[in-house]
């Protein structure tokens, strides 16, 4: 037969061309490296460090193990940019000087280089899930409620890692800042991956979620819907609520939190799988949200406007059940048994994703609070390095006055020494050492930091001793 078409062949791209297109996605203008800490009511600009792409491998899964390196924060990073191409976003002050950047966002060039590398890296950044969650047996309907049901009698008024973290906090004032500024990619386009999961046709359940995205809009009163609310509690303690103000102060589990749904949107495939994360969330949230209003409130005094949360408390109770009661039981009554696993696997993952977050963020706090420490830790170390006690390999760098490394972090311990001038080495939001010559710090493997030089130039090593402990 002349005219035989050849066998289909699945997309798949190879490790090279993955790569290529990664660093032709992340070299537009729009994702350079800032010379701010923050980005000025601009939606568009989103910092992904592109210099240093060439140097990390997509092409395989991330080992939950080694989920919070920096190839981790990096697709996290890009991921988040992917998705909101289906976003709407304007700056607050209009777009007059703005437009290009407008355009180089919204431009099929970024979005078809987007597509492209997204189910590699979504793998590379979701694929240990497979590997963490495990969903066997044979389940029934009744299997899947009570295993379900008992989310809602678990006692989660237990305060959270992080929210302990900004208890004990050295400045609770800056953590619960540092707090609400992890919850501005989710909360600020609220609903938006959800809203991905009513278009098309698919029977009563569809209508049932457009109920939940209803509540979510706040009936369509802008004063209302909750990420208004959200930006007035962000306003109320002094922080900005212009799109990704603080990019760069994303931990990485943050992002991967609030990317996890637009994975799930996203790809219909996992619909099922978003509906078990759905209920999780809005279950768990109840809970978490009237900790977070008393919390916020003990941190920040009666002045700080918690009506976000307080409003969460009511109406996720009724969102919880309204995803058991009105999409999952029913979507397996009428689908069967089949779809079961997915919807467990969404929760089960979910729930995951949540501790991995908590985790992290406590552990940003507690390195926050540790500044002064590890700038003390820099004589030991810097001791075991000079007199040869311990050989690592080092970075010698030089840099102009007000250079800033835009936020990053290492897959193990680094001790930053500096030969001359002055740095000013940034933690986390409003945390801070100087180093002068002959001083410097400690870096904490996973702990998001940057620096900005503070002198005409500044002379500074990077060594690179994997466990600073084994210099002591
Ligand atoms: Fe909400
Ligand atoms: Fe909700
Ligand atoms: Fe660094």
């Amino acid at each position: 037969m002349s005219h035989a078409l050849p066998a289909h062949k699945p997309f798949e791209l190879t490790p090279e061309q993955l790569k290529e297109y990664v660093v032709q996605y992340a070299t537009n203008p729009i994702y350079l490296d800032n010379e701010e800490w923050e980005n000025d009511d601009n939606p568009y600009h989103r910092q992904l460090r592109p210099q240093v792409l060439p140097y990390l491998d997509f092409s395989r899964v991330l080992p939950r193990k080694e989920i919070l390196h920096y190839e981790g924060l990096a697709a996290q990073r890009i991921l988040t940019s992917i998705y909101e191409a289906d976003l709407m976003f304007l700056p607050k002050g209009g777009l007059k000087e703005k437009w290009n950047d407008f355009k180089a966002y919204y431009n099929p060039s970024n979005r078809v280089l987007g597509e492209i590398i997204r189910p590699s890296l979504e793998k590379f950044a979701f694929g240990f899930l497979d590997e963490e969650v495990e969903v066997s047996g044979q389940w029934t309907k009744a299997d899947l409620e009570t295993y379900l049901r008992a989310l809602q009698d678990k006692d989660l008024t237990q305060p959270s890692l992080s929210e302990t973290a900004i208890k004990k906090s050295a400045d609770p004032v800056r953590a619960a800042k540092m707090w609400l500024i992890q919850f501005a990619p989710d909360f600020l386009s609220e609903a938006s991956p959800m809203l991905r999961n009513v278009l098309g046709y698919y029977g009563a359940a569809q209508s049932e979620w457009f109920k939940i995205i209803i509540d979510e809009y706040g009936y369509g009163v802008h004063d209302t819907k909750h990420s208004h609310l959200f930006e007035r509690t962000m306003e109320s303690v002094g922080l900005r609520t212009d799109v990704h103000h603080y990019w760069q102060y994303y931990l990485n589990s943050s992002l991967m939190v609030n990317n996890y749904f637009h994975y799930l949107g996203k790809n219909h495939e996992l619909f099922f799988r978003y509906i078990g994360a759905l209920y999780y969330t809005e279950t768990a949230l109840v809970d978490w949200c009237r900790r977070a209003a008393d919390l916020l409130t003990e941190v920040f005094g009666p002045d700080v406007d918690v009506e976000y949360f307080t409003e969460h408390v009511g109406i996720d109770l009724h969102h919880g059940k309204m995803a058991l009661e009105k999409l999952i039981l029913p979507l397996v009554e009428e689908h069967g048994e089949v779809i079961i696993p997915e919807i467990v696997r969404g929760y089960e993952e979910f729930q995951l994703i949540s501790d991995i977050a908590d985790r992290d963020f406590a552990t940003q706090i507690a390195w926050m609070d540790d500044g002064p420490k590890n700038k003390e830790l820099h004589a030991p170390v810097w001791d075991a390095i000079s007199s040869g006690r311990v050989t690592a390999p080092v970075a010698n760098i030089v840099e102009p006055y007000r250079e800033l490394s835009n936020t990053h972090c290492h897959d193990g311990d680094e001790l930053c020494h500096i030969v001359s001038g002055t740095m000013k080495f940034v933690a986390g939001f409003e945390s801070y050492q100087i180093l002068e010559a002959g001083e410097g710090t400690v870096i904490e493997r996973n702990r998001l930091h940057g620096a900005i030089i503070d002198s005409e130039e500044c002379v500074y090593e990077i060594h690179s001793v994997g466990d600073y402990r084994a210099c002591l």
